[in-house]
């Protein structure tokens, strides 16, 4: 099959993922609720990325930030295109050393969370399948138990700052956000104001929250002297995630700003040998057709207009979850039973729940775009359709698939019609749920006893 064929496609009166009909899989290979993964959009995923950074900066790599789907099977598609990965556990750093001993390779882990146990610390810095560990310093408590470790090992280590450049967002990306001034991450510019008045940089539709005081031991200045006067952490760069599924272009507009001006900054006046500015997560995913996400090419641009205005050349990385993983997956789910209710909605029991298998939905509200796959009529979509309330098989009231209101106003509002359908369901029809790749198969539980869903990859 060609590498370009559309991931979903009508065939006759079937939906084909990936050049599979997903009936003929149902019936013979796996049981529904199934998650089923395309390796070949994963590679494009990655493709993606890294085409539309380095046609805009060439100096781009990517690390693959596996908090949000880390299936051993899974991470060793990817581990074969990357080297750096983003874990913050023992229990991740372990499928990367078992992918490592596999492979006969040595991966470049970054670790960035706000607390970072010792023994995961000594682990990153000792383990032979590990090359240049990458601490991203998040608090000056944290710094202390980095260089407490590397200097129990006798070994100095490569450590970014963490840093939290104080913008608040617009209500629907702030879900995620993590860089206002109260997210519990990163390490605020003590300076930021007068830094930005020196450059004469003005913010786009974001609002920047001050730090109250300008030099304790909780800014992103006092930590990089203190790294500085260290034997043994060496300041190699500069750390901003700012948040996950960012919709907003002014907002990345706003972060690369601050970023590269820290970033120039720090290198003068500390006369480091800085070279890295991780840029962290946030590449966003189009759930439903009412979402509205800016173009990698858009934000790659933004990056290189920000780092050619300050005259800075850094080794970038990105820190990518979501956009490499969530349209490589699909959760597959057949209609059980259906419902009417006395008001007259229709009421579709799914053998899925959003608990285990789709929990942004109530994290985040997430609306997920769910598609037929069988039988379908010729016409394909029919105005309005017919409407059903599509809910999990948990007894709880919570159980259930929002789904968008499809205006140009806002994504986040529901249709009370429910999600609509080419013609009317029935039991045993096959729904597959879009997106589903990312931030789904690391929060499965058994919650109310329904099994947890079974995976599949469908193989290049
Ligand atoms: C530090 C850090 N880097 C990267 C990511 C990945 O973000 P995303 O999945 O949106 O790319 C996260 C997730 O929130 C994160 O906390």
């Amino acid at each position: 099959m060609a590498h370009d064929q559309p991931l979903f496609q009508k065939v006759g009166n079937k939906i084909y993922f990936d050049g599979q009909d997903l009936t003929l899989l149902v019936s013979e290979k796996v049981k529904t609720p199934v998650y089923l993964f395309s390796e070949r959009e994963l590679h494009r995923n990655i493709d993606r990325l890294q085409n539309a950074f380095r046609k805009n900066y060439p100096n781009v790599s990517i690390a693959y930030s596996m908090k949000n789907n880390s299936l051993p099977e899974i991470v060793s598609i990817i581990a074969q295109r990357l080297e750096s990965f983003e874990i913050n556990s023992l229990k991740e750093l372990q499928i990367l050393e078992m992918l490592a001993k596999k492979n006969g390779s040595k991966f470049h882990p970054i670790t960035t969370t706000l607390y970072k146990p010792p023994e995961f610390i000594a682990k990153m810095i000792s383990s032979e399948f590990f090359s240049e560990p990458l601490f991203a310093i998040d608090s000056f408590q944290d710094f202390r138990i980095v260089k407490k470790v590397a200097e129990q090992f006798k070994k100095r280590v490569n450590v970014l700052v963490r840093v939290n450049p104080g913008l608040e967002t617009s209500s629907r990306d702030a879900v995620f956000a993590s860089a206002g001034l109260n997210s519990k991450c990163g390490l605020p510019i003590g300076t930021i104001a007068s830094l930005m008045e020196m450059n004469k940089t003005s913010l786009t539709n974001t609002i920047l929250t001050e730090p109250p005081v300008e030099q304790t031991k909780e800014t992103a200045e006092y930590i990089i002297q203190e790294i500085s006067k260290s034997n043994w952490l060496n300041l190699q760069g500069l750390h901003f995630h700012t948040g996950s599924q960012i919709t907003d272009l002014d907002y990345f507009n706003n972060v690369y700003e601050i970023a590269a001006l820290f970033y120039k900054w720090v290198k003068n006046e500390f006369a480091t040998e800085l070279t890295i500015l991780d840029l962290g997560g946030g590449y966003p995913v189009q759930y439903s057709p009412a979402d509205k996400v800016p173009s990698l090419d858009a934000i790659a641009n933004c990056l290189s207009t920000h780092l050619k205005k300050h005259a800075i050349a850094p080794e970038v990385i990105l820190e990518s979850g979501r956009y490499i993983t969530a349209s490589a997956g699909i959760l597959l789910t057949t209609v059980k039973l259906i419902k009417q209710l006395l008001t007259g909605q229709r009421l579709a029991v799914l053998d899925f729940s959003v608990y285990s298998d789709l929990l942004d939905t109530l994290t985040a509200k997430w609306f997920y775009q769910p598609i037929l796959v069988n039988n379908l009529p010729q016409e394909t979509q029919t105005n309005p359709g017919i409407c059903y309330e599509l809910v999990g098989c948990t007894n709880d009231v919570l159980d259930r698939l929002p789904s968008y209101l499809d205006t140009s106003s806002s994504s986040f509002s529901e249709n009370i019609n429910g999600h609509c359908f080419p013609r009317e369901l029935k039991e045993g029809d096959l729904i597959a749920i879009k997106n589903a790749g990312a931030y789904t198969t690391c929060f499965n539980s058994e919650y109310s006893g329904k099994p947890i869903s079974a995976k599949f990859i469908l193989k290049k």
